[in-house]
């Protein structure tokens, strides 16, 4: 696991995006595996900046999402689906048809989609305050593959900004790439900023590998990238 400790949020963006850019670089026809959250808004504004300035194109690539709330429609203010196509896809040149959200609520959908990601070069994770990613909540087996999830009340707390603060409002569950399936991906990177994830981020690089931080798991990748800030950094002792 390699560490960057950036300044601010402004600085852990643009680092975030030499990480992307050089893998976008690489090859025409890159696979990206994608987040929400409010972490990496800065990167895909990096991203779009990039295809907008030196026409990186975005034409034969393809992207797989983590993570979608279940029983929510498509074109929800507050899905990711909404999110992503605002963030990135329609200011690039991606074909919509190459961009992926998973979406349903049954075990077919979530394994349709398992099957469907594949050889993704890049991994986009953030991390949630009690160390989910994707919405592999704490206990999730490392082995696990795409799944319907119950999102734990730290995570609907969390993400209740976006709902009129109203916990209510936040689905309670989500279809979500497994651990499994993220760690098949040929690199990660991992973005955190804020105090609020100190906790999670000095477990996941310091803590033992365990299912109580799903994101300690990242300790056993073999090519993972961990960028924070110093405020999701203040935690860590080594
Ligand atoms: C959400 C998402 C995750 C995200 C995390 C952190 O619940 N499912 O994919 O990484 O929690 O979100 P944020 O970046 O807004 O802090």
């Amino acid at each position: 696991m390699k560490l960057i400790i950036t300044k601010d949020y402004n600085e852990l963006s643009k680092e975030a995006f030499k990480v992307m850019k050089e893998v976008l670089d690489s090859k025409k026809d890159v696979v990206l595996g994608l987040a929400t959250g409010s972490s990496p808004v800065g990167l895909y504004a990096e991203m779009v900046a990039d295809h907008k300035n030196n026409g990186t194109s975005y034409k034969d690539i393809v992207t797989y999402n983590l993570d979608e709330y279940v029983d929510i429609d498509r074109n929800d203010p507050q899905s990711y689906y909404t999110f992503m196509n605002e963030q990135l896809f329609s200011h690039v040149d991606i074909k919509p048809e190459n961009t992926h959200v998973p979406y349903g609520n049954t075990a077919e959908a979530a394994k349709e989609y398992d099957d469907a990601v594949k050889g993704v070069d890049i991994q986009l994770l953030g991390i949630g305050r009690n160390g989910h990613i994707g919405f592999n909540e704490p206990g999730t087996p490392f082995e696990e593959r795409t799944h319907i999830v119950e999102l734990t009340e730290s995570t609907r707390d969390a993400n209740k900004r976006f709902f009129d603060n109203d916990i209510n409002k936040v689905p309670t569950h989500a279809i979500s790439q497994g651990i499994g399936t993220v760690m098949d991906a040929k690199k990660i990177l991992l973005i955190a900023n804020g105090e609020d994830k100190a906790d999670a981020v000095k477990a996941m690089i310091e803590g033992p590998l365990s299912t109580d931080c799903p994101a300690s798991v990242l300790q056993n990748h073999p090519d993972c990238i961990v960028i924070v800030d110093e405020a999701a950094a203040s935690k860590l002792t080594k």
